[in-house]
């Protein structure tokens, strides 16, 4: 029997290049080697995303890049949290089981609380239950499909740490392996991108280059990045460059190798570097947006790939609920 892997994908705006690298390229690699389940998490972005038109246009969006990266829902149990209405079933059961102070140490909710204080606002202001007991929603996702690995960012840690306590204090309560521990499964570290500013890239950085954006925005963005103002003699450090580094995700190591050299000889001026940016970054990106032109443009297909996952989900997700059901007495 193969391991399982599952991981959320929160539907809040477009896909980055972050989001590629970061994400999205090393859960479809894991496909390969484990029962992959993935799933937009529909319901954890309603805590947020109150515009019903945006909301089920992510939904879409960020499915239907997914697919276009190269998800292939044969594969790949691929659905929507909400069409599986164990999750919320599962959820109010482990709510018995979620100590309240557990939720008050989540960092999320602490920094919204936090926030409020410092604003002398009053603590709980603008905070709803859905941001309160996004934990338990979140342990509901993951026991819910026996996973082994969730493959997450580092800024989930905390929440994978509080699904195994849930998951232990039922398994100790009926004395019985009930729902299986999961173990998070941290992305590689050189896979924190640097945005265009030369921090991390974040959406809420506003530094991200979209995944799938028109040549015409993306040359526009690149020459946008924000340079010195070495002239084009001066020899330059491709190691304090942020062009250069967002170059060594997309070149060869020949490549790297020979545009290092161009920035140590002097003689380019950074318009030259962005443009050498533009063309491998292009080079990648072209194939992918117009796969992804093609899948948005039939949102019926998209739909019904996430009704056919869930419906290959459901029957996994009743059997942990009828489980946790009979141990519970509630049969
Ligand atoms: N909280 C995750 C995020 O913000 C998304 C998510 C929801 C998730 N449910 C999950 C991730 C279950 C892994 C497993 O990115």
């Amino acid at each position: 029997m193969k391991k399982v892997v599952l991981t959320g994908i929160k539907p809040t705006g477009t896909l980055h290049i972050g989001n590629y690298f970061g994400a999205i390229t090393q859960a479809i690699r894991l496909s390969q080697d484990y029962d992959a389940r993935y799933f937009i998490a529909d319901y954890h972005a309603l805590n947020t995303v109150k515009d019903p038109r945006i909301l089920a246009q992510d939904i879409r969006g960020v499915a239907a890049g997914w697919l276009a990266a190269g998800l292939d829902p044969e594969r790949v149990i691929f659905y929507r949290q909400s069409a599986i209405p164990e999750t919320f079933e599962l959820t109010t059961m482990l709510m018995a089981f979620t100590a309240k102070g557990l939720m008050n140490r989540a960092h999320a909710y602490k920094a919204a609380v936090q926030e409020n204080v410092e604003q002398n606002r009053d603590p709980d202001a603008g905070i709803n239950m859905g941001l309160y007991t996004y934990p338990v929603l979140m342990a509901a996702d993951i026991l819910l499909f026996d996973a082994d690995i969730v493959p997450v960012g580092r800024d989930q840690t905390q929440h994978i740490e509080m699904t195994q306590d849930i998951a232990h204090t039922v398994n100790t309560c009926y004395a019985e392996e009930i729902l299986r521990i999961p173990q998070p499964f941290f992305r590689e570290e050189t896979a924190v991108i640097p945005g265009l500013d030369g921090r991390k890239m974040s959406k809420s950085y506003g530094n991200a280059i979209p995944l799938f954006a028109s040549e015409q925005a993306l040359k526009k963005l690149i020459m946008r990045i924000p340079t010195n103002s070495q002239t084009v003699e001066e020899p330059k450090d491709p190691a304090t460059s942020s062009i250069y580094q967002l170059y060594r995700y997309f070149a060869t190591a020949e490549e790297q190798q020979t545009l290092a050299a161009r920035y140590r000889a002097g003689g380019m001026g950074w318009g030259h570097a962005k443009e050498e940016l533009y063309a491998v970054v292009n080079r990648l990106l072209k194939p992918l947006r117009e796969r992804y032109t093609d899948i948005i443009a039939d949102t019926v297909r998209i739909d019904s790939i996430l009704a056919e996952g869930a419906e290959k989900a459901r029957p996994i997700a009743i059997a942990t609920v009828r489980r946790l059901r009979k141990a519970a007495g509630i049969d």
